[in-house]
């Protein structure tokens, strides 16, 4: 199956019009793509199937238990399928059976392990203040954040563990977070503000031929090494800001194969 991916478009702030990957026969579109939600019309009547895993910018100025049923019927007035702590298979043109099992996952602040949690969640306040959503009527806090990325962790650790037993052939995961430290943003490194973006998923890679995430502003494409099997492929393939820099060197047409 070949695939584009997409992310962090910021359409809210940024000027960019989404062309479709000549050859991709499905679009994976991995969250913050617009705060406001207007943007997603760029994508109406996209010639391939969209699977949308939300960002956490798409939650910007809201309350958590409305924007999700909202968001839902948004996306499904475009056609696209979303995937939150849900899965789906897809079978390709060559008839191989894809499952791509998707969630926002957020970020459980776990990153530098429990002595380094604290610090990591007093940089995460700042963000969150920026983001001014509620949950359940009460700030979107980085403790809320915590517990939204632990029932996303357990869902994903639960769900990855299923065995295929001939229903799938291949697995790809999509997380706007992403799911290890090896996806930091190289400018960034290792500070406690670092736990805002990657998850310690790492034990999660082996159950995934392909892990698509978004959030970080920049690209990876790397590979983790798994026994007696073809390693795990990690692909970010975020655009970013425009004025910092981040979109040079973007290449929103990049198939990625799986
Ligand atoms: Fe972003
Ligand atoms: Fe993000």
């Amino acid at each position: 199956m070949k695939l584009q991916l997409l992310s962090d478009l910021h359409l809210e702030t940024e000027d960019f019009e989404p062309q479709p990957a000549a050859g991709a026969e499905l679009l994976v579109l991995a969250g913050d793509i617009d705060a406001s939600w207007q943007g997603f019309e760029r994508f109406a009547g996209w010639p391939v199937p969209v699977l949308f895993v939300a960002g956490n910018h798409e939650f910007d100025g809201r309350e958590l238990a409305e924007a999700w049923p909202a968001l839902r019927e948004r996306a499904a007035s475009l056609g696209w399928t979303v995937l939150e702590r849900e899965s789906l298979v897809l079978t390709d043109r060559a008839g191989q059976r894809v499952r791509f099992v998707g969630t926002v996952r957020w970020s459980d602040f776990d990153l530098f392990g429990d002595a380094r949690r604290d610090a990591a969640m007093r940089a995460a306040a700042y963000f969150m203040r920026l983001m001014r959503a509620t949950r359940q009527g009460a700030a979107f806090d980085a403790e809320g954040v915590r517990e939204e990325a632990l029932a996303c962790r357990h869902w994903l650790a639960a769900t990855l563990q299923e065995p295929a037993q001939g229903r799938w052939d291949k697995t790809v995961v999509v997380t706007h977070f992403a799911p290890s430290f090896r996806s930091a943003d190289p400018r960034f490194g290792a500070q406690p503000g670092t736990a805002s973006f990657c998850n310690a998923d790492d034990d999660l890679l082996v159950h995934a031929d392909l892990w698509l995430h978004g959030h970080l502003h920049c690209r990876h494409d790397y590979r983790v090494a798994r026994d007696g099997r073809p390693p795990t492929r990690v692909v970010c393939q975020a655009r970013g800001l425009a004025d910092k820099g981040e979109a040079d060197g973007y290449e929103p047409g990049k198939l990625i194969e799986i």
